[in-house]
């Protein structure tokens, strides 16, 4: 089943900025998980979840270097967890699996925003129901903004010309309700959707009233990975990766991302024509659904669903219409310093094996699969160390690491692309391929609470390819 686009084009729906109040010293937000209702098709209402809003959420900004509080109240009937993606925070208000908020209670957690200016999220992460709420709607943007970039004058009026795009793929039935068809097949290769959304909106337009565009890319699918580029052909200016600036503007024309993974590109408008931002989804199912496997799971077997990833097509996902008198602005040459990762500042290497064993029964990391009350790796706070990780499956896979921004060093020995020379909290490593990181966890140490690694697959994740690790003292 090819991938569809709706007939009519909506205009992109922005996600409303909430910048919080400011109170006794710390920036406070007050959100609330609600159930919803959403059309993704018109007329047709499907059960959603949302952060003040029927579906997703609002992006919430703040600045580097001071103090956030959250009072997040659950009015859901299920209980949910609300998780800093990209942040370095201290373990108690991580929200991950261990700070769960059951339904009618409320959740208060603080912190100091350590992080540099980028794009980051928040999203469900329930103990094994990750997959399904997010997918429902729990997943929104944050900004965090610093000096730093505001001394470069990139685009960064909210709505105007610094726009989030949170991309997603949803499955629909016939009558157009959204589902989230979890069976033996979709456990293994991930829950995909034939129709790809764009901030919930499908075939979005967005009229642009000056000459450069900033889109802030999210990969917020569960499972999709997309190679994004402009109908034409022409060049982006790639500034960012998750953690922030990267060190220059790096001429691109297509941009890959996998599920959790955020890049920032320029795209210019001064010629006066509009712009496609298209997407195209590589299988990732390499060996398992081609060849033989496919002639087995598609023999009737795995029940497989029609439901697109084709390789090769080419999805429009939001047509930009350009402005009158829109003013070209030159992009700084340089945007950041950033030095190479230092390997010899490692003291130790860990190494962790990415697996799937067969049917996609026994999602582990080194053998073993999620468990709340294992604790995985102890880490010496402030010690910088190498994290192998390497895929011992035939899918690729989007591996995350929380409380920290690390370095891309090699993927088999070979040099990272453009978007992997910056900041990452999530990067992709290939089926049979072995690839190193450089990093450190610079504070926050907790004798007991632990974070998470683990593959950003959600259905993944929630199956088990998740492990725990500590910060201690050493
Ligand atoms: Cu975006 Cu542990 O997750
Ligand atoms: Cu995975």
């Amino acid at each position: 089943g090819p991938l569809r686009s709706s007939d009519d084009p909506q205009p992109l729906a922005i996600p409303p900025l909430n910048r919080g109040a400011v109170e006794g010293g710390e920036r406070v937000f007050r959100l609330s998980l609600t159930t919803g209702q959403k059309e993704f098709v018109p007329g047709v209402a499907s059960a959603t979840i949302g952060v003040d809003a029927d579906y997703l959420g609002p992006t919430l900004e703040m600045r580097r270097g001071e103090r956030v509080r959250f009072h997040i109240d659950n009015a859901l009937a299920e209980g949910a967890t609300v998780h800093w993606h990209g942040f370095e925070l201290p373990a108690a208000a991580d929200g991950g699996p261990h700070q769960l908020i059951r339904p009618g209670t409320r959740w208060s957690p603080s912190f100091e925003v350590r992080q540099r200016a980028s794009l980051y999220w928040y999203h469900s992460h329930l103990h094994r129901r990750a997959g399904p709420q997010v997918y429902a709607g729990l997943a929104a943007p944050i900004y965090v903004r610093d000096d730093e970039e505001a001394a470069l004058d990139l685009p960064s009026d909210y709505g105007a010309d610094d726009i989030p795009l949170i991309v997603q793929d949803r499955a629909l039935d016939g009558s157009g309700k959204l589902i989230y068809p979890l069976n033996m097949h979709t456990r293994m290769m991930g829950v995909l959707g034939e129709r790809i959304f764009v901030n919930g909106t499908q075939n979005a337009v967005f009229d642009a009233q000056t000459g450069q565009l900033r889109l802030r890319i999210l990969n917020g699918s569960n499972a999709r990975f997309y190679e994004f580029s402009l109908a034409e052909g022409q060049a982006m200016q790639l500034i960012a990766s998750d953690g922030g600036l990267l060190d220059r503007p790096h001429t691109v024309r297509s941009l890959k991302l996998a599920p959790g993974e955020r890049a920032q590109v320029i795209v210019d408008l001064t010629e006066g024509r509009p712009l496609s931002l298209v997407a195209t989804s590589p299988d990732n199912a390499m060996g398992m659904m081609g060849g033989q496997g496919r002639g087995m799971m598609g023999g009737g077997m795995m029940n497989r669903p029609r439901d697109g990833g084709e390789t090769g097509e080419v999805l429009r996902i939001l047509d930009i219409r350009p402005g009158r008198g829109a003013r070209a602005r030159r992009l700084p040459p340089r945007l950041s310093s950033l030095n190479a990762p230092d390997l010899s500042l490692a003291v130790r290497t860990r190494r962790f094996v990415l697996d799937m064993g067969m049917m996609g029964r026994g999602m582990t990391i080194n053998g073993a699969a999620m468990d709340m009350d294992i604790v995985n790796e102890r880490v010496p706070v402030g010690q910088w160390e190498i994290w192998e990780i390497a895929n011992a499956s035939m899918m690729a896979h989007p591996f995350h690491i929380h409380n920290a921004q690390f370095r891309v060093i090699d993927r088999d020995g070979r040099r990272p692309p453009p978007l992997e020379t910056g900041f990452k909290d999530t990067v992709v490593v290939n089926p049979r391929e072995q690839l190193r990181v450089l990093l450190r966890f610079e504070e926050h140490t907790d004798p007991d609470l632990p974070y998470m690694y683990h593959c950003h697959i959600l259905e993944h994740e929630d199956a088990g390819m998740m492990g725990q690790f500590l910060v201690v003292n050493s």
